[in-house]
């Protein structure tokens, strides 16, 4: 008797690829994360025996890490800044290890990493001691070397992922680094605990809200048919809009290998729309109330230079029909947590972009899960 039975087929649960196995376990994987660490309503690391004297002793937060993790320091520094009202500062790790870093034992250093093995990232860690800094990672391999090294782990809960382009890895990083926030703000006096319990409920509101925009594979499906001839594609937003656009830029370019740049929408007409032309696609993002008009705006200015506009907004924007060519809306969270139901979209986008150019989805030419070289 043969045994029709193949490991890798069986790995992928029925999917065509880890890539799109990895993005359907999101919901679950952000449960994993999430719930151990609620406790009466609140936030509690307790069991990860993180005390909160780190929370309140420190005076700046820096967070180091490489590639996708690093783009999670990007939406953590613009949420934690305004709430806690300290620097946050994100560098990239290859970066940092060779500078001289303003930190010192009242920083408190945040080292992101998928992995926990990471090169640059281990060396930043080990930097931030030399300058007797504490150092708090955010880890989703266990025992891994950056999670022994550190002086407290926030561990993920994302399973094992396999693809090369991180999806779940990304998303369960920025829940706990939204967690951590969450704890600052409390044992910092910036959140009373009514405002702690509404943060992380509305944390678990984005479990929904991804699921909805994973059911619309096929409708993203068929937008990305219109830009996988491109060569070149841009993504732009301001304030958090723009820290997830660099991740939606990333993700396309490693898998697709269409030239994809993020660019603080305001900062367009210094440079990036000498590049618009109806030859490209630009991939607009405009969630957050407060500087939703300026967005609006730049759109237009991208949108008379003929450029192909995909608009990523709230279900309940209010838009011009005209405004973009085709528009994606994502379920009405509050602005400050539209990075999740963004980022299905952003994965899918760059997902079927590679599918669709008949590429490697899971092993991309050129890179590696994991740089544990320089
Ligand atoms: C590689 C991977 C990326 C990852 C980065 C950092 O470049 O391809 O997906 O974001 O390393 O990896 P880490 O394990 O430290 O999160």
């Amino acid at each position: 008797m043969t045994v029709n039975w193949n490991m890798d087929a069986a790995m992928k649960n029925g999917y065509p690829h880890f890539m799109m196995k990895e993005i359907h376990e999101q919901p679950e994987a952000m449960k994993n994360t999430i719930l151990p660490r609620i406790s009466k309503g609140l936030p509690d690391f307790s069991d990860d025996k993180i005390p909160d004297e780190i929370f309140k002793d420190c005076n700046q937060i820096h967070i180091v890490a490489c590639g996708t993790a690093m783009h999670t320091g990007m939406v953590a520094r613009a949420l934690m800044e305004p709430i806690l009202r300290i620097p946050v500062t994100v560098t990239i790790a290859s970066e940092f290890r060779y500078e001289q870093p303003l930190i010192d034992e009242h920083t408190l250093v945040l080292v992101i990493s998928q992995s926990g093995e990471t090169i640059d990232t281990l060396a930043a860690l080990r930097l931030a001691h030399e300058y007797g800094s504490k150092t708090l990672a955010i880890v989703n391999v266990k025992g891994s070397t950056i999670a022994r090294e550190s002086d407290y782990v926030l561990y993920t809960h994302a399973g094992p992922e396999i693809a090369v382009a991180s999806t779940k890895a990304y998303s369960v990083q920025l829940a706990a680094l939204y967690m951590i926030g969450c704890r600052m703000a409390l044992v910092r006096g910036k959140f009373t605990e009514k405002q702690a319990m509404d943060f992380l409920s509305d944390l678990l509101d984005v479990i929904p809200a991804m699921e909805t925009m994973i059911a619309q594979e096929q409708m993203i499906k068929g937008v990305v048919s219109h830009i996988i001839q491109s060569l070149d594609a841009f993504f732009i937003g301001r304030g958090l809009d723009y820290a997830f656009s660099l991740e939606g830029a990333l993700k396309l370019k490693e898998i697709s290998y269409i030239h994809a740049e993020a660019y603080a929408a305001g900062e367009l007409k210094h440079g990036t729309i000498a590049l618009i032309s109806d030859q490209v696609p630009v991939i607009a993002i405009a969630t957050q109330e407060h500087v939703f008009s300026k967005t609006i705006s730049n759109i237009r200015e991208v949108k008379a230079r003929g450029a192909f506009v995909i608009l990523l907004t709230k279900e309940g924007s209010v838009v011009d029909d005209n405004l973009a060519d085709i528009r994606i809306r994502i379920p009405d969270v509050d602005d400050r947590f539209t990075v999740f139901p963004i980022a299905v979209v952003l994965q899918l986008i760059a997902y079927y972009a590679s599918l669709g150019k008949n590429l490697d989805v899971d092993q991309p030419r050129n890179l590696a899960k994991s740089v544990t070289v320089e």
